[in-house]
């Protein structure tokens, strides 16, 4: 486990190794006599690379002073007592750890019949989770799609699509601001084929339990997120790359506190 106090060393330890490295470096030119140019080079490329690692580690340790800070108050009283919209955030990244945190409290596989952290009408399971990746440390932007069953993502799209999901959600700013957007599709027939036109209820009712187990994490993790009901359903079903049978329900956007 990352550790405060790890990450504090690993910190030093880089910028230590790093400022002495580059000691005998000029900062620009002309190029110093006593190290050579690539030579130079090759340690500003170390430096950039090292600062990228520490951006990494700073968001890790933000992360575990918020779960930290979080666990002692994680009774599910505590949790629903915190729970609220947030549509505002903080400038900064959520960790993939995160992210995979929040899928798993909507759909999450907890039986090996496959049954999940959300009920469903019949086992049907008619829910199908996306997020749209914008600021996450170690995922690169763009629209990924959950698979309860491996607990894993696999990317349908490169690029941040924020900017166009918040349009579509008819302007909302949260959607944008979000680091992450997770978007709540449904494939009715699943639950359908089985219930006729009462599925449809069910399947409303279930993105409800889903997205709510997702309310539930976000407080737990110590993040803010708001659940948006208001959107264009064939603008989003497009910018997020669903297939045909698949109809958005949800637009989540989460963020770090501010
Ligand atoms: C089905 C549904 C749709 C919602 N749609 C939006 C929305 O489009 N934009 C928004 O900012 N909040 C939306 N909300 C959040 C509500 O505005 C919010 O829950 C309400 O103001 C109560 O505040 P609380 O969540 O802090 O208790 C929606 C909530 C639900 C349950």
């Amino acid at each position: 486990m990352l550790t405060s106090k790890r990450v504090s060393v690993l910190a030093f330890m880089l910028t230590a190794v790093l400022l002495f490295g580059t000691a005998g470096c000029a900062p620009a030119t002309p190029p110093s006599p006593a190290t050579p140019d690539s030579e130079c080079d090759l340690l500003r490329a170390e430096l950039a690379k090292a600062n990228a690692e520490l951006e990494k580690l700073k968001a890790q340790l933000e992360s575990a002073r918020a779960e930290i800070t979080t666990a002692k108050a994680a009774s599910l009283e505590d949790l629903l007592r915190h729970r609220r919209s947030v549509r505002d955030y903080a400038d900064a990244p959520l960790t993939r750890d995160e992210v995979m945190k929040l899928l798993w409290a909507a759909q999450g596989i907890t039986r090996a019949w496959g049954g999940r952290t959300a009920p469903s009408a019949g086992a049907l399971y008619p829910l199908e989770l996306y997020v749209a990746v914008g600021n996450v440390v170690d995922l690169s932007p763009g629209v990924y799609k959950y698979h309860p069953r491996e607990n894993k993502l696999t990317l349908v799209k490169e690029g941040d699509v924020r900017t166009a999901l918040a349009l579509a959600s008819l302007g909302q700013r949260s959607v944008a601001d979000g680091a992450i957007d997770i978007v709540i599709a449904a494939v009715y027939e699943r639950t359908m084929v089985k219930y006729g036109a009462r599925g449809e209820r069910y399947v409303h009712i279930e993105v409800g339990h889903a997205a709510q187990n997702i309310c539930l994490q976000a407080v737990a993790l110590g993040l803010g997120l708001v659940t948006i009901g208001a959107f264009q359903d064939s603008a989003v079903a497009k910018i997020i790359g669903m297939s045909p049978d698949e109809a958005p329900l949800y637009v989540i956007p989460v963020g770090r506190l501010e």
